[in-house]
Order: structure tokens, then sequence, then C-alpha cells
């Protein structure tokens, strides 16, 4: 079973990864007063929201709500998850891990998702040590890709295997070794019939798939046979780890020669990708087992924004060819093309031709794509008018794709000119086109579109939008108001017996941690449950809780609710000391009113729910259900019901 990483080397992480270093390594920041500011790279602006904290360590986007710590940072743009962000910030800083086994505990705690990645690097191993080291591999597996002309050091590289030509092989060595049935049917490499487990990859060589920090999602298995019953390839299926979408064939292997020559190439096949790198051309990917998606395109722009579509010359090639560039197009991307002659795919010109031709070929037949759709239709249209004007509306078509209004306007000169047509005729389709999109997609059709289109104002979701249900919103925010006013007190007046009044107060955390125990109130968020823990232990021993202990928190999901709860623009602007004060101070004359309003609405939700539930029970009994006490029940909860309603609108009208 796989070794976690100590807790006293995540320490070291947090205490030495400096956000303002970890951001600047993606991000171009400027000082602004204590903190420092920069583009936001979760979504799109001109002007810099993306704020960074360097004395708090944190960040935040006051366009898009995104905030974080330095963890949270990597894993939100990267698309690591925990322990690929540590082992990253390790990296950088040159932090050694040091690694323990899991306790019991920490095993069950160790999410599916961590689990899926460990069973699928424990087959790729099991696939990669079949084809070196067995018979049948390396008879069967290592001979066909010798054929194929793949050196060992490239079969080695990208971590090809095979799977054997029996029932299940693989799945009784993953059950030996521990993995769950259910484990392994969620990785989709095992397959269950009639209550029989079986390898889903037998007699095939195996193409792994890697994530952006090389840990293997999934696999292709191809066939060595011509079968035309079977299929040629079997992917992994969909999982919590595998979303073929959103992965890129050969993106972790390429991804630093994409940025180095600022391209990416595009191909069709993992065998294209692997011969292309063979040849030496190492900024090369593939849509694996899918036709390219826009999430695809998004996961490219990181590195580059020009892609150059690498595809067959037949009819399907060509096919593929025109829907991708207007996708690229449609994202603002720059796009190049080149066509291989019948018959060759870059796998196949890549073992015919030495390396270099192939460089020289790959760079002599990059068209732009009005040049590609012009050359590819005009040898069809030759003098006919009509087919003229369908080239010309098709080319309008790309064109209009393109957001931005410089870029479309150079692709008109440029098409006006090899069409030989007057630019007006072409904008003027263009902007037909445009406009009936715009209409289609529920747009503003009229002629201010154009504006639109260039400054739609970025999704905000405002971080005091609470997401989730009503419930949810109120712990939400009752979790805000621990953390921002955990110490503060309540005063409450009570009466002596002898009538008297008198006052006493509470600070706020220990008022409301009481008064969940005394109505045995659990909240329904794993994250907030966590923080309440932690509050009442913090408590209980009587050590003092810090802003800090919560912007740090190992868990980067708590980490991350604080900071959104906690970082407003005042908490991170110049003179955080003072204009805090002036900001609590708004809330804070009010706070009693605050927390008991807060308190009361989400005690009546839940008694709300609690009521939905039994009132379900009554309309659906089941065998056991005794209705007379549901009602009862329901009876009594509907009273608790109207008392906090009352409750809650006599403090509201206060
Ligand atoms: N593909 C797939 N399932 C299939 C066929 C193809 O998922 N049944 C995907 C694979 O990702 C494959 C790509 O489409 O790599 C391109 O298909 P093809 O050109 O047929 O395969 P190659 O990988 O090029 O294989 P080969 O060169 O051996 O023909
Ligand atoms: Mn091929």
């Amino acid at each position: 079973m796989p070794y976690v990483i100590k807790p006293e080397t995540i320490d070291v992480i947090f205490e030495t990864a400096r956000i303002e270093e970890v951001v600047g390594d993606f991000i171009n920041l400027k000082r602004r007063g204590v903190n420092m500011l920069g583009l936001c790279p979760f979504h799109n602006e001109k002007t810099p929201s993306f704020t960074v904290s360097p004395a708090k360590g944190i960040y935040k986007c006051f366009g898009c709500g995104k905030g974080g710590n330095s963890v949270n940072f990597i894993m939100e743009h990267e698309h690591f998850t925990y322990p690929e962000a540590l082992r990253y910030l390790a990296n950088k800083y040159s932090i050694e891990i040091e690694e323990e086994k899991p306790s019991a505990e920490q095993q069950e705690a160790m999410d599916e998702k961590e689990s899926l990645f460990n069973l699928t690097a424990f087959a790729q191993k099991h696939f990669e040590e079949t084809l070196h080291n067995t018979e049948e591999g390396k008879a069967v597996g290592l001979s066909y890709f010798k054929e194929r002309d793949f050196t060992t050091e490239t079969i080695k590289k990208f971590g090809l295997g095979y799977s054997l030509n029996a029932w299940d092989d693989f799945t009784s060595k993953a059950l030996k070794h521990g993995y769950k049935k259910e484990l392994l049917e969620k990785s989709s490499l095992v397959r269950t019939k009639d209550h029989q487990t079986y390898d889903a990859f037998r007699n095939r060589v195996t193409f792994p798939i890697h994530n952006l920090s090389g840990r293997v999602l999934g696999f292709g298995a191809r066939i060595l046979t011509q079968d035309k019953k079977k299929p040629k390839y079997i992917n992994t299926a969909e999982s919590d780890i595998y979303h073929k979408s959103k992965v890129l064939y050969g993106l972790f292997f390429a991804k630093s020669a994409i940025v180095r020559e600022d391209n990416c190439y595009l191909t069709e096949g993992y065998t294209d990708v692997i011969s292309l790198h063979q040849a030496g051309i190492e900024n090369v990917i593939a849509s694996s087992g899918t036709s390219l998606t826009v999430d695809q395109i998004k996961l490219i722009r990181r590195y580059t924004q020009n892609i150059t579509l690498l595809f067959d010359g037949d009819a399907a090639g060509i096919k593929a060819a025109f829907r991708g560039i207007d996708m690229i197009l449609e994202e603002g991307m720059n796009v190049r093309i080149v066509l291989f002659p019948e018959g060759e795919d870059p796998d196949s010109y890549a073992r015919n031709y030495r390396p270099a031709e192939v460089k020289e070929f790959v760079e002599q037949h990059a068209a732009d794509f009005i040049s590609f759709k012009t050359n590819l239709l005009l040898q069809e249209t030759q003098n006919d008018p009509i087919k003229k004007a369908a080239l010309i509306k098709e080319i309008a078509t790309s064109i209009s794709q393109v957001p931005e209004p410089i870029a479309r306007s150079l692709y008109v000169q440029k098409s006006s000119d090899l069409l030989q047509i007057e630019e007006k005729l072409l904008l003027a389709e263009i902007n037909k086109q445009r406009r009936a999109r715009a209409k289609g997609k529920g747009g503003d059709p009229g002629p201010q579109e154009e504006a639109e289109w260039i400054s739609a104002p970025p999704e905000t979701d405002t971080p005091q939008t609470p997401a989730g249900s009503n419930i949810e919103a109120r712990e939400r925010e009752l979790i805000r108001i621990l953390l921002t006013y955990y110490k503060r007190e309540l005063l409450f007046v009570e009466e002596d017996e002898n009538g008297k009044a008198y006052e006493v107060s509470w600070p706020v955390v220990d008022y409301l941690l009481e008064d969940f125990k005394d109505d045995d109130i659990t909240m329904e968020n794993p994250v907030h449950r966590i923080i309440l823990e932690e509050m009442a232990r913090a408590i209980e021993s009587k050590t003092p809780l810090s802003e800090q202990h919560f912007f740090h928190h190992p868990d980067p999901q708590v980490s991350k609710l604080c900071i959104d709860l906690l970082s407003s623009p005042y908490v991170l602007s110049d003179k955080w000391e003072e204009k805090h004060g002036i900001f609590v101070k708004l809330e804070d004359n009010d706070l009693q009113k605050l927390v008991l309003e807060v308190l009361y609405a989400y005690k009546l939700e839940k008694v709300k729910k609690i009521i939905d539930v039994l009132e379900e029970k009554i309309k659906t009994p089941g065998e056991e259900t005794d209705i007379i006490q549901v009602m009862t029940e329901i009876r009594s909860q509907k009273s608790t019901r109207e008392r906090l309603a009352g409750a809650l609108s006599r403090i509201v009208l206060q």
C-alpha cells in the first residue's frame, strides 16, 4: 500500500513556500502597497484584481472570488491533487519529502481518487513488467513495438506495456496486493460478468495516459491482430480521475517543448505522438480516443497560443481538421494545419523519413487556415462561381469564430487577396454569420454585439454568495461569524430566582458551540464540521486558534474555505489593522443581532428539513413505520418551527 507524506514535511512545505514566489512563477505580479497585484489566471480580465498578500501567505481575486494559499494555488492552477501540489512545492524548494506508512485511519481517509491513482500506477507497473519480463510479453508485445520501430528508450519513456492473453492475470495480482474488488471495477481495468471478474485488457499492448504531473490516469490498449470484430483500442472508461475530454495524450512529456517552441503539434493517435517524439519532435500531443474538445484546447492554451494540426490527408482527417480549426479560432488561438500525403500519418511518415526530413516536411507544409481551406477547396471550385461562393462562405465561417477584431480584420485582408474578392463582401458575410450565431446563442443580435464579444464581464461568483443548499449557506455564514468574531463577547440578560435581572457574557465561540451541543446540532458540510471540531478542541484545551492556523491548514478544503470567508478587500488592503477595525465595527454594532439572526435562521432551516423528511415517511411508509409516532414527532417539530420563526422575527424587528 502507498506511503503518505509525513505531516512534518507538509509543515515545512507550508512554511517555506512563499505565496508571491509560487504565484510569481505563473503570473507577473506588481507591488501595490503591502500587497502584490496581477492578472487573474482563473478568469479573463484586463485590469488586475488578483491580489497576493505576502504577509498573510494567501491570494485572492476580487474579480472572480478565487482565493487560497500556495498549495491551493498550485492545485487550482495546475489541476493537481493535494499530494501532487505538495510534491511540486517540495521540488521547487528542494525540500526532502519524508513519507510514512499510513495509519489505518489515514488509509480510510485517503480519498477514492488517491486510491484510484494508486491502483492505476500499480497497473502501469504490472503491464510494463509483463512486457519486459515475461516470455509472452517479450515474444508478443515487445516484438510488436520493435516492429513499429519503437526503440527501447522510447518504450521505457512512455511506460508502454503488455497485458497477457489470460483472463485474470492482472485481476488476481491486484486482489492479492490488497486492492478491493469495488476499486478494481471503478478503475475499469477489471470487469464483472455473472459474478466473475476478469481483466479488461487481454492480449493487448498498453499505452499509459499521464496527467500533467506524470501520474497515470488510464490506458489505451491496442489489439495486435487485425480483427475487425474487436475494437482496435480499448480505453479506460471515465472515472473519478480520468476524464477523457480533459486529457491530452503526451502533454506531460510535451509541455516544456511546447513552451520552448511556442507551438503545439496536435495529432490523432498515440502512435503518432510516440513516433514524432522519437524523431526529435517533442512538442506533440494527441486527443486520445475522442475528437478534440474545448477543454483540451484550453489546456493547450496554458502553454502556447499556437496549435498546428497534423492530420491524415484522407477525408476523415480533413473533416476533423475543419472542425478543429473553428474550435481553436473560437478560443482566440492561432491554428495551422499540416495534411500528410494520402496513406501516410505522422507515425508512418516519421518511420519512413529521417528526423530532419520530418521536421522539414512539417515546417514547409504548415498552412494557416485560410490558405489551407482555400487551397483545398479551390482545387474543386476552379472557375465555378457557385462553388467559389460556397468557399467564401466557408472561409467566412472560420474567420467569424475569431473573437479578437484586429485578428479578424487581418484574416479578412489575407483571404481577400487569396480569393481575389473585395474585403467588403467578405466582411458582410462574416458579420451576417456572427449575428446569426449571436441570435442562436440568445445573445444580442444588434451592432452592439461586437462590444459584448470583447468585454464580456467575468463570471463572478462573489465569495459572499454561499453555495449549495439553504442550510449549507447558513452554516457557512455561521462559520464565517465564528472565524471572524470568535473571541468577541455577547451580552445576555437573565433573571435569577428572585426575578432580578443580571448580565452574563459569552464569547461568540462558546455561545454557539454550547448552543449546538444543547440542541444536538451537527453541521451538514464536512468541511464546516472539521472547523467546528477544531474550535471545540481548542476551547477545551485552552489553546488559542489563529487566522494563520486556518489559512495554512493542511486540509486544502479547510484553508480554501477560511480564506474565502475571511479575505475581504478590507482585510487584504494596505493598512489592514486600521481598516479591519472599521470594517468589523460596521457589523460589530449589531454583532449580537447578527449572531442570533443567523443562528435562528439556520435552526429553522434544519427543522424544516426534518419535517420534510418525516412527512415523506408518512406518504410512503415502510413496514416498520409507526405512523402515530411519526405524526407526534411532526407535531412537536412543527411547534419548534413556530417558536423559532417567532424568535427570528423578533430578532429581525428589533
Ligand atoms: N482510437 C480509439 N479507439 C478505436 C480506434 C482509435 O480510441 N477503436 C483512438 C486512439 O486514441 C488512437 C486514435 O484514435 O490512437 C487514432 O486512431 P488510429 O489512427 O486508428 O490509431 P493509431 O494510434 O494511429 O494506431 P496505428 O498507428 O497502430 O494504426
Ligand atoms: Mn496510426
